[in-house]
């Protein structure tokens, strides 16, 4: 079977590194925000060519610290997307603000910066852009945005680790860029974990004080605070990973490079100019879609759907619904494709061989 994901692929590459990271980690005597935590947040701001990370336990979280670094709460508005997966949308509502949804570009499908102004209120305290499935959105336009009207930017980079727009690595365009280290993610932990990078120094140590209770070198709450800490095991690992991935994502590339050239004729979104793809998920569209899937998975190639309901379309959600049709008209053709760095090219030339066998793509 050609999986959605397989971490044990990759396993052997790293176990002798794992167990020693185990081990280390276990005799060190600190099982929290120990050094393997400070080490990992170093090297993460590095990699992603931030000042300052700060990690945590997941990207939901990492939005939820981000977006009360901003003193974000009750009724405030956050406009973002409903092309995202719903915990985008959980944390917004876990600060206590609304979601304002905006459409999608029909082009892209990321976030339509041309509709952003006009949804902008007196209640507006932040832009909340996905980079969904490893594309970007169109920064330039955004960023002017964000400073004509006073309004800061938030980045979710759950999907988008190792997405180039020009020069500038994904969560170094916005305030604070979220990032989310779930198993299957392009940098997954073994476990949850997430982090927020940032330029801003005092945002920066806002987000230590709110990664846990609010202390500030005491046992007292400074501000209010929650328990987002990272453990040392997974920081270990992670820098392990992270040591790993720019060799593990130029094979993930590669792999998404196959199907752009053998199936350049299927549709696809487009990758927005000046953007390196990271490719989270390799995306087709198809007009039928689950006999698509059906095919595949009777041939052995798993797909996957990212994502089938818009949040806004979600039954938790339903009060911030607002018809947004591009959205919803691409919710029923996205098609992942497995496109993963634990696939070898061969693997990746069958499924585009029992694609394009697909008369009725
Ligand atoms: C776009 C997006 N935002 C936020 C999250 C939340 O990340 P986590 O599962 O680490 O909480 C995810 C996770 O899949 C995601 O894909």
């Amino acid at each position: 079977m050609i999986r959605m994901f397989d971490y044990q692929a990759l396993l052997p590459e790293i176990r002798d590194d794992m167990d020693q990271a185990f081990h280390r980690v276990l005799d060190s005597g600190r099982l929290i925000l120990g050094p393997e935590t400070e080490a990992f947040e170093r090297e993460f701001a590095a990699a992603t060519g931030a000042r300052y990370a700060v990690a945590v336990t997941s990207g939901t979280m990492a939005l939820y610290v981000a977006l009360k670094a901003l003193d974000i709460g009750q009724d405030d508005e956050v406009i973002t997307v409903a092309n995202t997966c719903s915990p985008t949308i959980a944390a917004i509502r876990m600060a206590g603000a609304h979601p304002v949804f905006v459409d999608v570009d029909s082009d892209t499908l990321m976030m339509d910066t041309g509709a952003v102004s006009e949804k902008v209120t007196a209640r507006t305290r932040c832009i909340l852009p996905v980079h969904l499935w490893g594309s970007f959105v169109d920064a330039s336009e955004l960023n002017r945005l964000s400073s004509d009207l006073g309004i800061p930017v938030v980045e979710d980079c759950a999907q988008a680790m190792g997405t180039r727009y020009a020069d500038r690595q994904a969560g170094t365009f916005g305030a604070m860029g979220c990032f989310s280290f779930y198993p299957t993610k392009n940098l997954g932990a073994y476990g949850d974990g997430g982090a927020v990078v940032t330029n801003d120094s005092a945002l920066a140590a806002k987000l230590r004080l709110i990664r846990m209770y609010g202390y500030d070198g005491s046992a007292v709450s400074e501000i209010a605070g929650v328990n987002a800490r990272i453990n040392e095991l997974q920081a270990a690992f992670l820098r392990i990973k992270l040591e790993k991935f720019p060799n593990w994502q130029n094979r993930r590339l590669a792999n998404a490079e196959i199907y752009n050239k053998r199936l350049a004729g299927i549709a696809r979104p487009k990758v927005p100019d000046h953007v390196v793809h990271s490719y989270h998920q390799y995306v087709v569209l198809s007009e039928n879609r689950e006999s698509v899937m059906s095919n595949l998975l009777q041939n052995g190639v798993e797909s996957g759907i990212h994502y089938p309901v818009p949040v806004h379309r979600m039954p938790a959600y339903n009060e911030f619904c607002v018809p947004l049709p591009t959205t919803e008209s691409a919710a029923t053709k996205v098609l992942s494709l497995p496109v993963h760095e634990g696939l070898v090219p061969e693997q990746i030339e069958t499924v585009c061989r029992q694609i394009l066998k697909i008369s009725d793509f």
